[in-house]
C-alpha cells in the first residue's frame, strides 16, 4: 500500500520559515534603529587615572642612629662621635642669644631646635646626658643608647607612648602575634619625628577611594552619605 503523508507538514513548515524571516526582518529593524542611536548609549567608564605613588610610599621619614649602625653608614655616625670633638667629663656649655634663645655651634649646623609650639623643649640635656655625651637621659634617671631612643621620648610623652606600644601611634610591621619579637617590626620615634624638630609638617591627603559607578559624579551627593 503506498503512504503519501498528509500535506499538513508542508504548510507547518512554510509557516516557520515565514516566521523566522519575520523575526529575521524584526532583528535588522533593530539593528537598523540602533545603529541610529535613538535611546542614547551608556557613557562608556571615565579612565580611573592611578593613584600618585608617594601615597604608596612606605619607606620611614627618617633614619636614626640604628639604622645608621645596620647600614654602616660611617659619614653619618660621624655625628654621633661625640668625644671626637668633646672633652670628657666635661659638659660642653651651652650659650644663648639675648632673647634667651639656643645658640647652635656651626659644628652642629644641621640642629634645628624646635622641639615644642613655643621651643619648650629645646635645651640640649633634657636628653642628652651632659655627663656621658654618647647616651641620652631619661626623666627616670634611666640612660640609654642612642638606639633605644623611645623610652626618652616617653618619659615625657606617657600616653603617646602608651599607644605607640599598643600599635596606635606609630606604625607596626609583620605579624599581629607580638609574642615573638623576630616576627614584627615596630618603628621608632625617630623614625618619623626629629627630635630636635619633632612637629610632622603638615602633608598633602591622600585622594579618597573610587566609586564602582559608572557615572560618580552624578551620584555625588549620594556618595558623600
Ligand atoms: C665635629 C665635632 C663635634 C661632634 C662630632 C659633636 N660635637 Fe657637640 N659641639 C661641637 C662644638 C665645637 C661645640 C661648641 C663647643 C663650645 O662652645 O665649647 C659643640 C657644642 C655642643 C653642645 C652645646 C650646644 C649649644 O647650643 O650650646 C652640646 C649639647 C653638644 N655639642 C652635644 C654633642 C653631642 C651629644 C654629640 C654626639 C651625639 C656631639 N655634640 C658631637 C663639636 C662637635
Ligand atoms: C628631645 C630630646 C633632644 C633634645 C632637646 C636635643 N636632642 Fe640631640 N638628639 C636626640 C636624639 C633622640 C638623637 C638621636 C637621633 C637619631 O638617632 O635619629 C639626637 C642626636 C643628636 C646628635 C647626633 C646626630 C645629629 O643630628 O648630629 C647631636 C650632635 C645632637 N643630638 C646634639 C644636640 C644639641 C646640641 C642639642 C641642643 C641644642 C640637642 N641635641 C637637643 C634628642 C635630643
Ligand atoms: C623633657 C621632656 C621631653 C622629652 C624627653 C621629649 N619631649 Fe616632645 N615635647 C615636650 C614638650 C614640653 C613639648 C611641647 C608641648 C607644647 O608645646 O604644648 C613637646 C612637644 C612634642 C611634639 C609636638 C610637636 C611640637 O613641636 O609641638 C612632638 C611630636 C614631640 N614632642 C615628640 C617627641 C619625641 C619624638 C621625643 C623623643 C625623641 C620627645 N618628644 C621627647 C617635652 C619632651
Ligand atoms: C610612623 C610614624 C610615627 C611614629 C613611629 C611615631 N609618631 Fe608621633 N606622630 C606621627 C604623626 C603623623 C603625628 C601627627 C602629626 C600631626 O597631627 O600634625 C604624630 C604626633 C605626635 C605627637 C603630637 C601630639 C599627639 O599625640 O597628637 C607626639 C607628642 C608624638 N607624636 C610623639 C611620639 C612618640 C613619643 C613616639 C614614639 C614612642 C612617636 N610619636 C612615634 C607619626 C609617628
Amino acid at each position: 500500500m503506498n503512504y503519501s503523508p498528509p500535506s499538513a507538514p508542508n504548510e507547518k513548515a512554510a509557516r516557520t520559515n515565514l516566521m523566522l524571516v519575520g523575526i529575521a526582518v524584526g532583528f535588522l529593524v533593530f539593528a537598523a534603529l540602533f545603529t541610529k542611536n535613538l535611546w542614547g548609549r551608556v557613557e562608556p567608564r571615565k579612565e580611573i587615572p592611578l593613584v600618585d605613588k608617594k601615597f604608596l610610599e612606605t619607606t620611614p621619614w627618617r633614619k636614626t642612629y640604628a639604622d645608621f649602625v645596620k647600614a654602616k653608614d660611617k659619614d653619618a655616625l660621624e655625628d654621633y662621635d661625640c668625644y671626637g670633638c668633646h672633652e670628657k667629663n666635661k659638659a660642653p656649655p651651652i650659650r644663648y642669644d639675648k632673647a634667651g634663645k639656643i645658640l647652635i655651634p656651626k659644628e652642629h649646623s644641621d640642629i634645628v631646635m624646635g622641639h615644642g609650639s613655643h621651643d619648650r623643649n629645646n635645651l640640649c640635656f633634657n636628653c642628652h646626658n651632659e655627663q656621658n655625651l654618647t647616651t641620652l637621659q631619661v626623666r627616670d634617671g634611666r640612660e640609654v643608647k642612642f638606639d633605644n631612643i623611645p623610652p626618652l621620648c616617653g618619659s615625657c610623652h606617657g600616653p603617646t607612648y602608651r599607644d605607640w606600644e599598643a600599635g596606635a601611634h606609630g606604625r607596626i610591621s609583620g605579624s599581629w602575634n607580638h609574642a615573638n619579637e623576630a616576627d614584627f617590626t615596630r618603628l621608632s620615634c625617630a623614625n618619623c619625628h626629629n627630635p630636635h624638630a619633632p612637629k610632622i609638617p603638615t602633608r598633602e591627603p591622600a585622594p579618597g577611594p573610587h566609586l564602582l559607578r559608572a557615572n560618580p559624579e552624578t551620584h555625588a551627593t549620594e556618595a558623600t552619605h
